[in-house]
């Protein structure tokens, strides 16, 4: 125990000297990138077994990366430390950060009990670098590695996560961000990227033994052999199922894997241009309120929004897989929130203070109940034409009901009346357009639907075509009742996925998958490979 202390205490330090490094304009990005490196090194050295991670985000940089998967803890709130999966011992995992243009390696290592895989959402990767287990390739067994490699061609806003029993994997934090800098595109002169998720704090209630007096601190982090902490952590999630995905279970928010007081300050100084890059990793849709500033949402899954408007004091609501850039100028110095509304009880922890360099009025007080309009795409930002209309022809035409279903106890999420695998695919040649229509028939629950490997633009909304900007996505949130036509063009030949990345529901079924006529994987499905493509 002494031994483990002393590799805290050192990890320890490093993050704190990476928060005073602060995060990133391009000037400090490499000497951060350098420290990062170091820290992920030292951490491979010093904690063969588990250790507690307090370090900040870290940057990656560079052409070739290594992430390792392993078991880890992490105090996620002042005295909330939870067992987590990680990616180089940190939940977020490093972010990855690159230039359009290059070709990137990163090697997957394994160092977890179960099998694992790294798929890069929404970046339009080769097929056998997708990372879907079973689909895409044999899932990595512990203790072996896999190395991806693509070009990073498209910039933009993305990230990665393990696509292996992806509802429990990426719920424990297998993640991580990937950003593709543009080649010939002014830089704002800060960024930060901000990665959401959600938590269910009392899988550590329960590792206390219900005593909270000894919850706090080294003492708490001490007491928990991991295996007991993972088995805790996945008996709620059965029993989450059971009670057929009880949202209200996850009752702690995160932003960069922290909540409340340790989320970290954003600081700005006064005439700075900001970018903030939101990506939902949850399974819960948040509504974002920048505070005292007016904003223009620049992007969506990584693709630009033609002239967006300038907007205050309205909600941006993301959904699970969905990414928003937003850029502001820094113009009212003070201290002010970019928080989540709504009434669930995690909420109140989703905020992160953004802080005026040498500005000492604290001004803003948090307001998470406020009611405000939220931005609408389709009609936000400015017409131009897009490769699709809706009266063109098509290739492919396939329309997508999406439903809740209960069969015997179970409750099933259906693609046409069907649950994977036995979703009718997409059925496609290289070249094809196709179009789809998305239909949510569930009475409650939201869909947002990701298609791999590839763009679509969003067409109409409830019957009516988009009246702003062209709109493209991966990941599509279609609420209750509502109705969208996407289409795209089959450019990219392989087996791809086309499901609700609210995980719960593909793993109960709603997965559909873009065949390519012709198409053979580059593997053998490995019937030992224990692969769970979701
Ligand atoms: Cu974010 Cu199929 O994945
Ligand atoms: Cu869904």
């Amino acid at each position: 125990m002494k031994k483990a202390w002393k590799r805290k205490i050192s990890v320890l330090a490093w993050g704190v000297a990476l928060l005073l490094a602060g995060c990133v304009n391009s000037e400090v990005n490499s000497m951060i990138t350098d420290r990062s490196n170091r820290t992920a090194d030292q951490k491979q050295d010093q904690a063969q077994d588990q250790s507690h991670t307090t370090a900040t985000t870290t940057v990656m940089t560079g052409k070739a990366f290594m992430l390792t998967a392993k078991a880890s803890h992490q105090e996620l709130a002042p005295g909330v430390t939870l067992p987590v999966w990680t990616f180089n011992n940190a939940v977020p995992g490093p972010e990855i950060r690159v230039r359009q243009g290059e070709t990137i390696k990163v090697t997957l290592k394994n160092e977890l009990s179960e099998p694992v895989s790294i798929h890069w959402h929404g970046y339009p990767v080769p097929n056998g670098m997708d990372g879907v287990p079973g689909i895409t390739q044999n899932a990595v067994q512990p203790g072996e590695t896999f190395t991806y490699e693509f070009k990073a061609d498209v910039p933009g806003t993305y990230w990665y996560h393990s696509h292996q029993d992806s509802a429990n994997q990426v719920d424990k934090g297998l993640y991580g961000a990937l950003i593709v800098e543009a080649k010939n595109a002014p830089k704002p002169d800060r960024e930060y990227t901000l990665l959401l998720d959600e938590w269910i704090s009392q899988a550590q209630v329960n590792e206390a033994h219900g005593d909270m007096s000894d919850m706090g601190g080294m003492n708490n982090m001490d007491m928990s052999g991991m295996d007991h902490g993972n088995m805790v952590m996945s008996d709620s999630k059965n029993e989450g199922v059971a009670m057929g995905h009880n949202m209200n279970m996850y009752d702690l928010f995160t932003i960069n894997g922290k909540s409340g007081p340790l989320v970290e300050p954003l600081k700005v100084k006064k005439g700075e241009r900001v970018r903030i890059r939101l990506i939902n990793a949850g399974y819960l849709t948040h509504k974002i309120h920048l505070h005292g500033h007016e904003f223009q949402i620049v992007a969506t899954d990584g693709q630009s929004i033609n002239h967006p408007a300038v907007i205050k004091d309205q909600l941006l609501a993301i959904a699970p897989g969905e990414r928003y850039d937003i850029e502001f100028t820094a113009n009212s110095p003070g201290e002010w929130y970019l928080e989540c509304h709504g009434e669930m009880k995690g909420a109140k922890g989703m905020k992160a203070l953004i802080q005026y360099e040498g500005s000492t009025e604290k001004s803003d007080q948090p307001n998470e109940s406020e009611q405000l309009p939220v931005v609408d795409l389709a009609s936000y930002g400015t017409q131009k034409t897009g490769p699709f209309t809706l009266d063109q022809k098509y290739d492919v035409e396939y329309t997508m009901n999406l439903n809740t279903e209960t069969r015997g106890h179970e409750t099933v999420y259906t693609i046409n009346g069907k649950t994977f695998p036995n979703t009718e695919p997409l059925n496609v040649k290289e070249g094809d357009l196709v179009k789809v229509k998305i239909v949510n028939n569930s009475m409650m629950d939201d869909h947002p639907m990701h298609l791999h490997g590839h763009f679509f633009q969003v067409l109409s909304k409830n019957g009516k075509p988009l009246e702003g900007s062209p709109v493209f996505k991966d990941t599509l949130n279609v609420k209750p009742g509502e109705e969208y036509i996407v289409a795209f063009k089959a450019d990219n030949p392989g087996n791809w996925m086309f499901h609700c990345h609210e995980l719960h529901h593909a793993s109960a079924g709603m997965v559909t998958e873009v065949k390519y006529a012709g198409f053979q994987p580059g593997f053998t499905p490995d019937p030992a490979a224990n692969n769970k493509p979701e």
